[in-house]
């Protein structure tokens, strides 16, 4: 088991630091009408599509490459009645027309993923001068290389980059104008304490627990090294 199969196991809702009150602030920020068509990646249970259709009543498509995530996501917009097109994909080949979405947004995604094929992608589909968020982890202080190798087992991230590094990055695809903000969140925001969102399996494994408590300890063990960033920029 590891922690995203755990994360769907437990259908955490919101499993990004800061959860659903920093995506309403972020958010807010943004010009978003009727008309606006978005993109969530990785939009594990749907909290943040689901929030956005029903607060912003504009076209969302939900995306997920686990399957019981989209169960899950499914599910709350069907309770919801809320128009959300979901589907089962990987954000390095999504099934998605070019240049159709005016923002995407992937809230703790990318460094789960081959990082240069996800940003390729989302430069793909979105439309020129479209508008990505991301909010990712990054390394305050360096990581010695068995720290690292623990962090990237245990969470499945390809990598774990400065600020400096993912900048870099996002220029590199093609982004403009990229925006760095580190909000201030108190501890339990930045862990899964502060979630009061789940939508357990039938079936819990008991394993799952033991996933939830490691990743409290690490992010506690972690916590000058490891730190988190929301990236707004441009195409
Ligand atoms: C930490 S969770 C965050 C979920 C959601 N964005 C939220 O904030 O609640 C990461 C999500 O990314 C999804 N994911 C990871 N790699 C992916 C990929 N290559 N393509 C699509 N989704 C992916 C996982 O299945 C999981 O739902």
């Amino acid at each position: 088991m590891n922690y995203l199969e755990g994360l769907a196991e437990l259908g955490v809702g919101g499993a990004h630091p800061g959860g659903l009150k920093l995506t309403k602030e972020l958010l807010k920020k943004e010009s978003i009408n009727e008309s606006t068509v978005i993109l969530d990646v990785g939009c594990g249970t749907g909290q943040t599509a689901a929030y956005l259709a029903g607060f912003y009543q504009c076209a969302v498509t939900a995306v997920d490459y686990n399957q019981m995530m989209v169960d899950k996501a499914i599910n709350r917009f069907k309770l919801r009645k809320l128009p959300v097109q979901t589907m089962k994909a990987d954000i390095t080949q999504l099934p998605l027309k070019s240049e159709e979405y005016d923002m995407v947004i992937s809230e703790s995604v990318i460094s789960f993923t081959e990082i240069t094929r996800a940003l390729s992608e989302i430069t793909r589909i979105l439309k020129p001068g479209g508008v990505f968020i991301a909010i990712e982890i990054v390394c305050e202080r360096t990581l010695r290389d068995h720290e690292k190798r623990m962090l990237t087992s245990f969470y499945g991230f390809t990598e774990i980059q400065t600020e400096e590094a993912w900048k870099q990055q996002l220029y590199r695809e093609g982004f403009h104008h990229v925006r760095v903000e580190k909000p201030k969140l108190k501890k339990e925001e930045m862990t899964l304490e502060d979630t009061n969102d789940f939508d357990l399996s039938e079936k819990v494994d008991e394993d799952t627990f033991e996933v939830l408590v490691l990743h409290e300890e690490l992010m506690e063990r972690f916590k000058e090294k490891l730190g988190f960033r929301v990236f707004r920029c441009k195409l």
